[in-house]
């Protein structure tokens, strides 16, 4: 059904923009493999980045000097973009790790994943926030029902036109639809590159900066492994191709553009059992709810 209506939507595109004749499609990119470096450059600290598993697994290294990051070579306007990542273990308190989509400027748009570690035994929180046209400060925090230094766990976005969806292990954790028409913006014209850092954010990662990192326990090591990028890769000279359901772009399936009972079902038990934070209803920061917050699920 959903795939009908998308293939539909894709036919009158399609005929609409042929009859423009200006509006070409974007270059898709289909990427499943662990050759990072085909799609990836180390924009911090190449030192710091370690090789594993034959090449299968990259280790992202907090030592007393620095962090580092990793940012893909393209950007990218809508798709599917996840990794699997294992967690420093032990003592962690101190040490932030992420995988996050981002755009450059003051009006950039950026939907982060951060994990926020924590002394050995304690546990990790992971903080999530979408910025549109420079406005972020959508932080909601989640425990997590597993202890992610023990395995790997995949976490993914999928962003098209309508909605951003963030997942951990196909677990719907959220949401944020688009709402142009009602005057909020929406991350719909930059193209966003994908990153991946770890670095020393003890000034208040941990218990609110009470727990300082002992790097004693340094050097500090994050695992990602099976980057998947299923995505549009935007073209700054043709910055609408990307913007309309091509064939083959299953990111813009119904499915992932109105939230079907299954995954509400999911986001409500993370929402219930798992969040400890939501600036939604932090009333102090925000006297009326921002809009996303109070319009309902479409
Ligand atoms: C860290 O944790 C692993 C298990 O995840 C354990 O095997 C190892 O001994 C621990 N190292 C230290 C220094 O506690
Ligand atoms: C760290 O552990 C403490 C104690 O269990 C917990 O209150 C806190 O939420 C955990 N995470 C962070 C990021 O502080």
């Amino acid at each position: 059904m959903g795939y009908l209506v998308t293939r539909l939507l894709f036919v009158l595109m399609c005929c609409a923009m042929m009859m423009k004749g200006s509006v070409g499609q974007g270059t898709i990119a289909t990427f499943q493999e662990s050759a990072y470096s085909s799609q990836f450059q180390v924009v911090w600290q190449p030192n710091n980045v370690w090789i594993s598993n034959q090449g299968q697994v990259l280790e992202l290294v907090v030592t007393q000097q620095s962090g580092t990051a990793l940012q893909s070579l393209n950007s990218y306007l809508f798709g599917s973009f996840r990794v699997d990542l294992k967690l420093v273990p032990n003592d962690s308190a101190g040490v932030l790790t992420s995988f996050y989509l981002s755009s450059n400027g003051d009006r950039h748009d950026e939907v982060d994943f951060e994990f926020l570690g924590n002394s050995t035994g304690q546990p990790y929180v992971l903080q999530t926030n979408i910025f549109a046209a420079g406005v972020g400060g959508r932080e909601q925090r989640i425990n997590l029902w597993f202890d992610p230094r023990d395995d790997f766990h995949t976490y993914s976005v999928i962003w098209n036109p309508t909605a951003i969806t963030l997942y951990i292990d196909n677990v719907l954790i959220r949401v944020f639809q688009n709402h142009e028409a009602q005057g909020q913006a929406y991350p719909n014209a930059q193209g966003m590159n994908v990153y991946s850092s770890v670095f020393d954010a003890s000034s208040w990662a941990t218990q609110g900066g009470l727990v300082p990192i002992d790097f004693s326990q340094a050097p500090f090591v994050s695992s990602y492994t099976n980057y998947g990028m299923d995505s549009c890769i935007f073209d700054a000279t043709n910055p609408t191709a990307c913007s309309y359901p091509q064939a083959g772009t299953w990111w813009n399936a119904q499915e992932y553009q109105s939230i079907p009972a299954n995954r509400i079902d999911q986001l409500q038990w993370v929402q219930a059992d798992y969040m400890i934070y939501n600036y939604c209803t932090d009333n102090v920061r925000y006297p009326t709810p921002p809009f996303e917050c109070t319009a309902p699920l479409y």
